[in-house]
């Protein structure tokens, strides 16, 4: 079937809307129409030549639509169902059975070469017939049409609106997830969150609805550190040198829980610091160089945790996010901001500069 995708052509380049095929769905697939689709970081990484995936790809892993066709056998989810799509994973391996899919022993290989496993043949090919890595986080939803395996979807009532849900599948299930499921951040505890981006304003609200007594948001941006003091931090401090020091006061002698959505080494070191005994950082942002900590960092009992999407199970977790965004305890709402999915390249530079928060790219406008 034709179809509309932003294809991201070089590392360099533009995103650029082309029509292309889209291959019917397989055994344990659906197609989705996409409604809406967030634009998280991580659909920027495949423009470092030393990544993983590389261009001719198409992005984007926060799809929400409306499923519109079986592959042969899928009863589950049906036509006309509204889903968010998530993040692939094989529903086989230990982690997989033990109930952790985002340490599924695939997850990279599945989500981030952007062409699948090795079983997957690639569902788009371009007007001259070659094909187009298209199973980004087992999705490529940067289109108006995707397919999605089937464990990979999460249904939700049909009176919600899918322009605002869409990030809930990546950015902010991992702020969240990191926070209550992962850190699994207690009530009274101190917590620093590095980066006030979708991820970070994500764990920022997740720590209030903990029942944490200080949540400090660190970024270098103003205007995020203001909309983090409006979405419950108590305190907001621009980074620099000095910030450890900074926030053991603030903490009276240190976090219990630091998050770091920046990836920088330099601010994951001073995360340690900002540690008291005991305490855990947890890293999600993309590191892109090596992390380098003294011989006696992390001495006193502290814990680094690596984490991926939340630690979440989708199926179970957006519901639980949906539920407390219906309560208004959880307005991520207000980091939304839509483009047609036309505009994908200024929505990139609204998300780069720090205009916008997250993106959410609407291909059928
Ligand atoms: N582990 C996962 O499963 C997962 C999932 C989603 C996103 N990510 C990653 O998480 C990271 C955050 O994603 P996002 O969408 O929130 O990105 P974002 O770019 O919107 O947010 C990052 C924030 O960090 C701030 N920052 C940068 N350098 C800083 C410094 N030195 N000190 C203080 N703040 C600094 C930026 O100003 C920005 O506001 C990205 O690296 C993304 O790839 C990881
Ligand atoms: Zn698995
Ligand atoms: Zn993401």
């Amino acid at each position: 079937m034709r179809i509309q995708a932003a294809v991201l052509r070089a590392s360099d380049g533009p995103f650029a809307i082309e029509h292309v095929d889209l291959a019917d769905p397989g055994p344990r697939q659906v197609r989705v129409r996409i409604a809406a689709v967030g634009f998280c970081h991580t659909d920027v990484l495949p423009r470092d030549p030393g990544f993983l995936a590389r261009p001719p790809l198409i992005a984007g892993h926060e799809g929400a639509g409306v499923v519109e066709a079986l592959g042969p056998g899928v009863t589950e989810p049906p036509v006309g169902a509204h889903v968010l799509l998530s993040f692939d994973h094989c529903g086989t391996c230990e982690s997989c059975l033990d109930g952790h899919p985002a340490y599924c022993h695939a997850f990279f290989q599945r989500n981030l070469t952007g062409t699948g496993t090795a079983a997957d043949p690639q569902p788009v090919t371009d007007a001259d017939g070659k094909p187009v890595a298209s199973r980004w986080f087992g999705q490529s939803s940067f289109a108006t049409h995707a397919l999605v395996d089937v464990r990979n979807t999460v249904v939700v009532d049909q009176d919600l609106p899918l322009d605002l849900l869409a990030p809930l599948g990546c950015g902010i299930q991992t702020g969240a997830g990191a926070i209550l499921l992962a850190l699994g951040v207690r009530a009274g505890a101190r917590v620093v969150v590095f980066g006030a981006g979708g991820v970070g304003l994500a764990a920022v609200m997740a720590a209030r609805i903990a029942g944490a007594s200080t949540v400090v948001a660190v970024d270098l941006h103003r205007g995020r550190l203001e909309l983090a003091e409006e979405l419950g931090a108590s305190h907001a401090l621009e980074g620099g040198d000095g910030i450890a020091r900074q926030l053991r006061k603030i903490t009276g002698g240190g976090a219990d829980y630091v998050l770091d959505t920046t990836g920088v080494p330099e601010v994951i070191r001073a995360g340690v610091d900002s540690l008291r005994p005991r305490g855990t950082i947890g890293l999600v942002g993309a590191q892109s160089r090596d992390l380098v900590l003294g011989p006696a960092a992390l001495a006193t009992g502290k814990n680094v945790m690596g984490i991926l999407e939340g630690d979440a199970v989708p199926r179970l977790f957006l519901p639980r996010l949906i539920e407390l965004w219906r309560q208004g305890r959880f307005p991520f709402d207000r980091l939304v901001r839509t483009y047609p999915l036309s505009e994908i390249n200024t929505a990139e530079r609204h998300a780069a500069s720090g205009e916008t928060v997250k993106p959410v790219l609407l291909p059928g406008s």
